[in-house]
């Protein structure tokens, strides 16, 4: 068994082949005069595990081109993260479903697949193969441990992240809950917990993607005003688009920590050991 992987995804592949224990494969990306990728994968084995964030357009080509290169081995296909999943429904008449098309897109060759917290796992349904969505929660909650925070309240920022917050808080048997939005005006909107005081106590809002940072912002401001002494955001997808990084620190939040699903200087948590049981197992 071999792993090889695209540039965005690199570092993941290195911890990934790192735990496997196999070999990675070095592959050359370039780019011919108008723009087109190009990539040449070194010695391939019979057996393939592709790793390869779809974080953008010129990534879901990437990923494409190398699975075609890696043909005729017996290739595993992990996404630790695919953009356009959240386009997982029609949500107006004539949109198309997204998420279905990069799912079809990348199940041509490839005998397996494993994504990590996809915002719906409805979406493996359109995988032509088999596929398994693994969660970094428990990952998640082990490094919020290692911060040593005193009795933290783990907050989802609404009722559709709670379960993901439930299982991080049950690593430390911390506690949980979600945010609740009251509209008090056509323009002002209060987020406060269900059930659980944030005063006096350090906060962790937690999420399986932050994009523009603008759901954590707002709720990080509110906790604040709430009493928290602290509020630090964890996400597995650090996505950070349009200067969410800055934006979230500028609210005061302690810090922000993401995976390495997608990679960027706040990545903490690796995947890799998930990635590699599930291998493993398979
Ligand atoms: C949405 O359903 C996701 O779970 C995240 O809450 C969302 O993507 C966060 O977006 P943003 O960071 O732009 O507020």
């Amino acid at each position: 068994m071999k792993v090889i992987c695209t540039e965005r995804s690199q570092v993941l592949g290195a911890r990934l082949a790192h735990v496997l224990q196999v070999p990675i494969v070095n592959v050359a990306f370039s780019r011919f005069p108008d723009g087109e990728h190009y990539l040449a994968a070194g010695d391939l084995d019979n057996e393939t595990v592709i790793v390869g964030s779809v974080v953008d357009n010129d990534a879901l080509v990437q990923l494409m081109l190398l699975i075609d290169a890696c043909e005729p081995s017996s290739i595993r296909l992990v996404i630790p993260y695919m953009a356009y999943a959240r386009q997982d429904k029609q949500f107006k008449k004539g949109e198309p479903l997204s998420a279905r098309v990069v799912a079809r897109a990348l199940s041509r060759g490839v005998s397996e697949i494993f994504t990590i917290n996809i915002h719906d796992p409805g979406v493996l349904r359109h995988f032509a193969v088999p596929a398994q969505n693994l969660s970094l929660a428990r990952d998640i909650g082990s490094y919020i441990d290692t911060l040593a925070l005193k009795d933290p309240l783990i907050m989802a920022p609404d009722d559709g992240a709670l379960d993901f917050a439930e299982q991080v808080a049950s690593v430390g048997g911390w506690e949980s809950d979600h945010l609740d939005k009251t509209r008090l005006s056509g323009v002002e909107v209060r987020m406060a917990p269900k059930k659980v005081s944030a005063a006096s106590r350090p906060v962790v809002i937690v999420d399986d993607i932050i994009s523009t940072g603008g759901t954590i912002a707002t709720a990080a401001g509110m906790l604040y005003q709430q009493g928290a002494t602290d509020v630090y955001a964890a996400c597995v997808h650090g996505v950070l688009a349009n200067g969410a990084y800055a934006r979230l620190m500028a609210t005061g939040i302690r810090d922000v920590i993401c995976c390495d699903t997608i990679e960027r200087a706040c990545s903490r948590i690796t995947a890799a050991e998930k990635i590699a049981g599930a291998i493993r197992k398979n």
